[in-house]
Parts: structure tokens; C-alpha cells; sequence
């Protein structure tokens, strides 16, 4: 499948506006470029990059009545030598095709999805943030495109990438730990549902629990599963957390928890830095005795946009509060942050394969 390109004039730094030593807004920004192409039904087809713009879509597109649509979300980081590098790209390009399977979505090569995100990044190279702890963030995303109002898989699609040169996802960045609401009135995802693929519909779903959340000053909801047992993940990052003697505990990938790529990548990494990492299923009560009694003492959330966010406290619907050790950022945490942004940002040597120069 070839790229065609029909470019905007080449651009030149574009992030004047922001100052080196401003922190980006998350998700704000866009770079001058977009990718697309669109499948008929039997092959892809328009293969293009091309200038940032609205799109047609037909109003009685499946896409915007029944949701058939996922996203992904993954990073490019500028290293020391000035080089553009992606992060696990392949993994984000597998995760895609399988929330394409449970959505009944047509598959994209993985190798072609990071041709393509590499050719549009390497456009619009110049638009690459320079701030400390910002990178760029890729948002691949594909959606059914039939004009067709029954309730069954579209026959057209369109794949798309878009840039967004960003700093922190949470504007507090690692300074401050967030709070995470513990609650059994919403709930992400059930067995047999879609809780596993980056689902659009997901994270619509999550917008009432999100604001509901906001009320009890925490920034997100931490979903238990649908009988209230079993500590799953928040909104936007899988869980963690790390008792005294050095364990990292992941709630087991079930198939109601997205399978977070920095979470897999933190257990391939966390052995060597000393931590043993542990996969199960988390009852709440359990993690409730653990923070209490102080065997638990650090907490908090994986991911791509999140990258490793603390969390200091937990608060219950009837307003009280769990504090997590003292309730700031734990030295293991740091420890964990430091490492993996290391890597990220080519301060230290990554696992073969994790990076991919553009
Ligand atoms: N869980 C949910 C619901 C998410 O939206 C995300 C973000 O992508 C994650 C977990 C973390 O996954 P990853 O590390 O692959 O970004
Ligand atoms: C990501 O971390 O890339 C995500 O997709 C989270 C998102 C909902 C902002």
C-alpha cells in the first residue's frame, strides 16, 4: 500500500507560542498533517497525508449512531542526538487490530499502521515539542462509514492518525499525587463486553463517572468490576500498587481491562530494578486492609498519556478518605518514573525494540 502526500507548505516551527519552559496542555495541539485512508469493504483505498482538516462523514454514518469505533493512543519521543524515536508503536498497531476483532472492524497491517504514523511524524518533524516531559502524542482511530441505520457492522471505514505535540495528561504532571474516587454506582466494562478494546464507546460511557468523580476532588474513577469484588482500573490508566517489601501489584488482564502497554511494558521492566511484579485479581477488601495496615504504602496508575501517576489518596462516596502511605509521591514510584522516562526519552538503553527511530 502506497503514501500519497499532498502537503501544505513545509512548516516551520510552530510552537512559538509556547516557550520552552511553559508546560503543553494535553491533547490541545495539532500538528499540520493528518493520515488517512478509507476500505470499501475489500481493500483500503485514498492512502494519504494530507493537510489537518474537518472530514465528511454521512449523517446516518454507523460510526456516530451505534459507536463502531476505537482509538489508540501512543507517544514519539525527541532524543538527545535530535532524533525522533516512537514508542512501542508495534504493540499499539496489535492492540488496534484486536479492538477491531471485537468491534467486527477491518485489521491494518501492523507494519503499514507504523509506515504510516513514521511518514506523517517525519512531515510534520518541525512541529516536535522541545519541553521538558512533553512528547508527541499519536491518536490513531478507525470508524464505520455506512450510510446504514441497522444495527450491524459497517461495510466502509476510515482509518485515521492525528499529532498532538503534548505535555502531561494530568496538568499536575508527577509533582502532586491525583485522588482516585472508589465507588459502586458506575461501572467501566462487563465480561463479554468491550472493556478490553480501546472501544470509543468505552470511554463515552466513562464521561458521567468522570464528572461524578470531580465532585469528591478526584480526578478519576478507580472501577471495580460489576460485583464490586475486584479493583479493575481507572478512566484513562491501569492500577497499581506497592507494598513495603518491593512487590508492584497489576490487576490481572481480564477481559474488562484495557492491556496497557506501559503496563506490560513495567513487567518486563521492573525486575531489573529490584521490584517483583505481581499479576491477580485485587479484591478491594484486600487492598483496603493493605493500605491500612501500611503493608501497602504506594499507588498509582499506567499509561501511555498518564505515564506513571501517583496516587496519594482514595475517597468513598461517603466522603471518607484512604491516604496511601504518607499520602505524597513514594520514593519506589519515583524510582519507577525515572526509569521508564529514562528510557523514553533515550537517557538510558531500552529493551530492544521498544523504540523505532523515525
Ligand atoms: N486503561 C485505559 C482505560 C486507558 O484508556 C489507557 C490508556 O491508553 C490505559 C489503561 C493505559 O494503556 P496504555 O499504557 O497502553 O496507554
Ligand atoms: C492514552 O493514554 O493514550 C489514552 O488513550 C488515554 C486517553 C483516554 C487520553
Amino acid at each position: 500500500m502506497e503514501i500519497s502526500y499532498c502537503l501544505k507548505a513545509r512548516a516551520k516551527r510552530r510552537l512559538e507560542p509556547f516557550k520552552p519552559e511553559q508546560t503543553l496542555p494535553f491533547g490541545q495541539l495539532r500538528t499540520d498533517h493528518m493520515f488517512m485512508m478509507d476500505f470499501d469493504g475489500n481493500e483500503w483505498y485514498g492512502i494519504k497525508i494530507c493537510p489537518y482538516q474537518d472530514i465528511n462523514i454521512a449523517p446516518g454514518a454507523i460510526a456516530l449512531h451505534y459507536g463502531q469505533a476505537y482509538f489508540e493512543g501512543a507517544k514519539a519521543f525527541m532524543h538527545p542526538d535530535g532524533e525522533i524515536y516512537t514508542f512501542r508503536l508495534d504493540k499499539n498497531a496489535e492492540r488496534a487490530n484486536f479492538s477491531a476483532e471485537i468491534l467486527c472492524m477491518p485489521k491494518v497491517d501492523v507494519e503499514f499502521q507504523i509506515k504510516a504514523i513514521h511518514a506523517l511524524i517525519d512531515v510534520d518533524r518541525n512541529w516536535f515539542p522541545l519541553q521538558e516531559g512533553a512528547s508527541l502524542y499519536i491518536r490513531p482511530f478507525m470508524f464505520g462509514t455506512s450510510d446504514s441505520l441497522g444495527v450491524h457492522p459497517s461495510e466502509s471505514y476510515r482509518y485515521m492518525v492525528i499529532l498532538s505535540p503534548s505535555g502531561p495528561y494530568y496538568p499536575t504532571g508527577f509533582t502532586k499525587p491525583i485522588r482516585l474516587l472508589i465507588t459502586q454506582k458506575f461501572h467501566r466494562a462487563v465480561s463479554g463486553g468491550t472493556g478490553a478494546a480501546k472501544a470509543a464507546g468505552n470511554y463515552a460511557a466513562s464521561l458521567r463517572a468522570g464528572q461524578f468523580a470531580k465532585k469528591f476532588g478526584a480526578s478519576q474513577v478507580l472501577y471495580l468490576d460489576a460485583n464490586n469484588q475486584y479493583i479493575e482500573e481507572a478512566g484513562a490508566m491501569n492500577h497499581f500498587h506497592i507494598t513495603k517489601d518491593g512487590t508492584v501489584f497489576i490487576p490481572e488482564f481480564t477481559d474488562t481491562i484495557l492491556k496497557s502497554i506501559t503496563s506490560l511494558s513495567m513487567i518486563e521492566l521492573l525486575p531489573s530494578l529490584g521490584f517483583k511484579v505481581v499479576q491477580k485479581r485485587i479484591e478491594l477488601a484486600e487492598f483496603i486492609d493493605g493500605v491500612k495496615s501500611g503493608d501497602i504504602v504506594e499507588a498509582g496508575g499506567f499509561g501511555t498519556a498518564a505515564v506513571v501517576s501517583p496516587v496519594g489518596e482514595y475517597v468513598f462516596e461517603d466522603g471518607s478518605v484512604l491516604k496511601v502511605g504518607n499520602g505524597e509521591i513514594g520514593e519506589m514510584t519515583k524510582k519507577i518514573y525515572k526509569a521508564y522516562t529514562d528510557i523514553q526519552y533515550g537517557r538510558s538503553k531500552a529493551p530492544d525494540g521498544w523504540l523505532r527511530k523515525v
